[in-house]
Order: C-alpha cells, then sequence, then structure tokens
C-alpha cells in the first residue's frame, strides 16, 4: 500500500504562478468616450518578480497609471490576464496584499501623522497589522518626532513619507507608487530616492514606481520599462546594473550618465 502525504501548501510562497509578483498577458485596456475609443494599453506582457523594483517611465497619456490601476484592482482589463502574486488583482487587494502612493500625499487634514498611518487599520473589513507599527514606520520613513504634528505643520516632503508609512501599515507585499514625488522639488526628491531605496530594502516588498524623470527611473531601478503612447505600448524594458547600494552621488557616474543617455534616446521614440 502506498501512503499518500499531501504537500502543505504555504500561503505565503511559492507555488508556480507565485514565483512573479506580477504576470500581465496580453493585458490591453480600451476607454469608450463621447469622443471615441482610446486604447490605454494595447497587448502588455509584463512579468516582474518578487521583491523587484521596476520604474514605469514614458510620456503623459502613454497608460503608466492604467497599468498601475489594473495590478491594482481599480479597473479591469477590456482583454488579457492579469495575476497579481499568485492570484486575481482583487484577491491581492482583499488579502490588503498592495499599497498605494500618489503624487497627492491625501491627507486627512484633522489627524496627525501618526493617525494618518494608522488609518488602514481602522477603516473596511478585514484589515492586516504588518510587522511595523505606525510609529515605527514613520521613524523608518524618517519622520521619528513628528506623530503628533498635522498635515499643515508639514512640508510637501514630508507629507509624502507619511503617505509612504501608511501605505506600509498593512505590510503590503506590493507597493505601487504613481509619481509620488512629481511635485517635489529637487533636493527632496533626491532625498526621498535614496530613502525609498532604504525602504525596499528593509521591507523586501516589491515596487513599481511611475516617473517622468530619466534620472529618478535609473537610479531607482532593477529594470526600466518604457512605454509608448497611442496606443500604450511597451517600447522597452532596460535592465539596469548600477551598483547597490545607491546614493545620489552615482548620478554624477559615467555609467549613470551613458544609461540616463540611452533611456533619453529610447524615451525620444516613444
Ligand atoms: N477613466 C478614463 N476614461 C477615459 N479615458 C481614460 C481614462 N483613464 C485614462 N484614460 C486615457 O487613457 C490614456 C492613458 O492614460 P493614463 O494611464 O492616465 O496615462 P499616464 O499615466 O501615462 O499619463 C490617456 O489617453 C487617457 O486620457
Ligand atoms: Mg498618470
Amino acid at each position: 500500500m502506498t501512503i499518500q502525504i499531501a504537500a502543505f501548501e504555504n500561503p505565503r510562497s511559492n507555488s508556480d504562478t507565485e514565483a512573479s509578483a506580477i504576470d500581465l498577458r496580453k493585458v490591453s485596456v480600451r476607454f469608450t468616450t463621447d469622443r471615441g475609443t482610446v486604447t490605454a494599453l494595447e497587448n502588455i506582457d509584463l512579468s516582474v518578480p518578487i521583491g523587484g523594483f521596476l520604474t514605469l517611465l514614458g510620456p503623459s497619456g502613454c497608460g503608466k497609471s492604467t497599468l498601475l490601476r489594473v495590478i491594482a484592482d481599480l479597473i479591469a482589463p477590456t482583454s488579457g490576464n492579469a495575476t497579481v502574486l499568485g492570484g486575481s488583482p482583487s484577491l491581492a487587494r482583499a488579502r490588503r496584499d498592495i499599497g498605494f502612493v500618489f503624487q497627492d500625499a491625501a491627507l486627512l487634514p484633522w489627524r496627525t501623522a501618526l493617525q494618518n498611518v494608522a488609518l488602514p487599520l481602522e477603516v473596511g473589513g478585514i484589515s492586516r497589522p504588518g510587522r511595523r507599527s505606525p510609529a515605527e514606520l514613520l521613524a523608518l520613513v524618517g519622520l521619528s518626532g513628528w506623530e503628533n504634528a498635522y498635515p499643515h505643520e508639514l512640508s510637501g516632503g514630508m507629507r509624502q513619507r507619511v503617505a509612504i508609512a501608511r501605505a506600509l501599515v498593512n505590510d503590503p507585499r506590493l507597493l505601487l507608487m504613481d509619481e509620488p514625488f512629481g511635485a517635489l522639488d529637487e533636493i527632496t526628491r533626491d532625498r526621498l530616492n535614496e530613502e525609498l531605496l532604504d525602504v525596499w530594502a528593509s521591507t523586501g516588498t516589491t515596487i513599481l514606481f511611475v516617473t517622468h524623470s530619466i534620472y529618478e527611473a535609473a537610479f531607482l531601478a532593477e529594470r526600466v520599462l518604457l512605454l509608448a503612447a497611442n496606443p500604450g505600448r511597451i517600447k522597452e524594458i532596460v535592465p539596469v546594473s548600477l551598483p547597490s547600494p545607491r546614493r545620489i552621488a552615482l548620478r554624477e557616474t559615467t555609467e549613470f550618465t551613458k544609461l540616463a543617455g540611452r533611456l533619453r534616446a529610447i524615451l525620444e521614440t516613444c
């Protein structure tokens, strides 16, 4: 007699489908409006490994935000298939596996920094407390001592730090960032770029980051995805082999300048 021993499934890893954090197969999104039909995304095939850092770069209207929205289950593809962390985007969303950061921090003005970070733990049905408390997350983004400050007392950069801490409070396995530093001055943006890499290293979360900035795209990523517009499509995926840990001074190197030049040349054809 043979005894069959069922394999136990570890919910946090490693079935075949879960080798990737994100798997898009022929994903297309079309919007129909009074002005006609827009193909925001056409036949997108993309795979992002667990723990990866991908930046999305491309002209306005090439579908960057739409791509993040498909992954976050905010819109459904018109055709094709999206897999997030081994299941559907809606399952990932229901499990609170996804954190989202927008250009506007969108903090509640009547709540302190700490209360804003804690907000996702209070709303909705199931909540999944992360490994780090809201106070620890504020420390992680460099805001120790600012727990009780209100949004109007914080600079733009500090408000974005709060938004990042808030996005991390459920310990998401995937962090989607849509031009999060686009409205900040350059010095603040540089500093936050370095800090984000530290956050990435210490949390191990997979990050997809949308930007208009060639330098930001190159500095942060393991790979840069360049999108072209009308219809929104993948132009090229450029691997980045710059050394880690990365500090802003890296941008002065020949290696970095060459990479930025290459991205610019591709962008000009998008
Ligand atoms: N909800 C919507 N309804 C109609 N058209 C939309 C909608 N969202 C985006 N679009 C169109 O889809 C295209 C891609 O938009 P978007 O993903 O926002 O681009 P990006 O973020 O790269 O600037 C644009 O032409 C935009 O006008
Ligand atoms: Mg956008």
